[in-house]
């Protein structure tokens, strides 16, 4: 897929819907206050798909995320999950839904081990689980993530950021969820463990369900993602495919400009003598946001 223009929202026509969406937004704002976080947004993702949200801090990254799991009302715009439209007034609608997030803080507790951790918060209705069939499902789960946690009695405390990153996505994985959204998952975990996690991404689309990652790292979108969708100051600035943009590319897309100091220090090697020189600054800049 050619990655879409990057024109302002107004005169953007809008993107039609994949033939079999599982979960499409069309138009989503939302302010506080002053703050337009996001304007006129789009984004599809499909069962199977892993899409990548990218973009610099403030972009509305977590203000969509928020939008999908129920935090925030959106002001305007549509979401569609399947083939009806839907509004998501509160976190039990999203998780009725079908769709599961996983926030950067993990919501863990730390002295719980790894079972207790999976069932909080269900071990508590009127269908109770019982401690041995609770186990017997962690582990279950767990074996299909091939997920590598030492043992599920082991608090939580004791594992690794990556271990936790599978535990708490194994967690959301108990509501079976048709989307699931990673925020960051990657962002403070060394070599070894971004690869476990990775690994577990594809697990994720393996069963089918759409994934949508929060990452600021392009080594691991495009290591994992089938798509990529670029938000900047809260509008769409392209989508592209995961498998031939360039790091290039999408740090031009996030940045909103391909020649700055960001994109040429990432391009460098790659492009270090095509001759190109520095638009004017800010031209590029005041176009994309008016
Ligand atoms: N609860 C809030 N109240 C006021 N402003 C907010 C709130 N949440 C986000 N914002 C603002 O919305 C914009 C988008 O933020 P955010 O969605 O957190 O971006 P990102 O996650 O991409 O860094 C920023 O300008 C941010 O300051
Ligand atoms: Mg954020």
């Amino acid at each position: 897929m050619p990655p879409t223009s990057p024109l302002p929202a107004s005169s953007r026509p809008a993107s039609p819907r994949p033939a079999d969406p599982l979960l499409s937004l069309r138009g989503v704002s939302k302010s506080f206050g002053a703050v337009a976080a996001l304007t006129g947004v789009d984004l599809d993702v499909a069962a199977g798909e892993v899409v990548a949200l990218v973009g610099d801090n403030g972009a509305g990254k977590s203000t969509l995320v928020k939008v999908l799991s129920g935090v925030h009302p959106p002001d305007a715009g549509t979401i569609a999950f399947g083939p009806r439209e839907v509004r998501i007034p509160s976190p039990a609608a999203a998780q009725q839904l079908g769709i599961a997030t996983v926030f950067q803080d993990l919501a863990l507790c730390e002295n719980l081990n790894v079972i207790q951790n999976l069932f909080l918060g269900r071990e508590l209705r009127a269908l109770r689980l019982d401690d041995v069939a609770m186990e017997v499902r962690a582990r279950a789960l767990l074996a299909q993530l091939s997920a590598r946690i030492p043992a599920v009695d082991v608090p939580v405390a004791a594992l690794s950021g990556g271990q936790r990153q599978t535990v708490a996505i194994a967690r959301s994985l108990l509501g079976d969820p048709k989307v699931i959204i990673l925020d960051e998952p990657t962002a403070a975990l060394g070599v070894a463990q971004t690869a476990e996690v990775l690994n577990l991404i594809e697990r994720l689309r393996e069963r089918g369900l759409g994934v949508i990652m929060i990452s600021h790292n392009m080594a691991d979108v495009q290591a994992v993602a089938d798509t990529v969708a670029v938000l900047r100051l809260g509008r769409n600035n392209g989508v592209f495919d995961a498998a031939t943009a360039s790091a290039e590319e999408l740090v031009a897309a996030i940045t909103g400009a391909d020649d700055n100091v960001v994109s040429r220090r990432a391009g460098r090697g790659a492009a270090a003598d095509d001759g190109r020189r520095a638009a004017p600054a800010g031209t590029r800049e005041r176009a994309d946001h008016e």
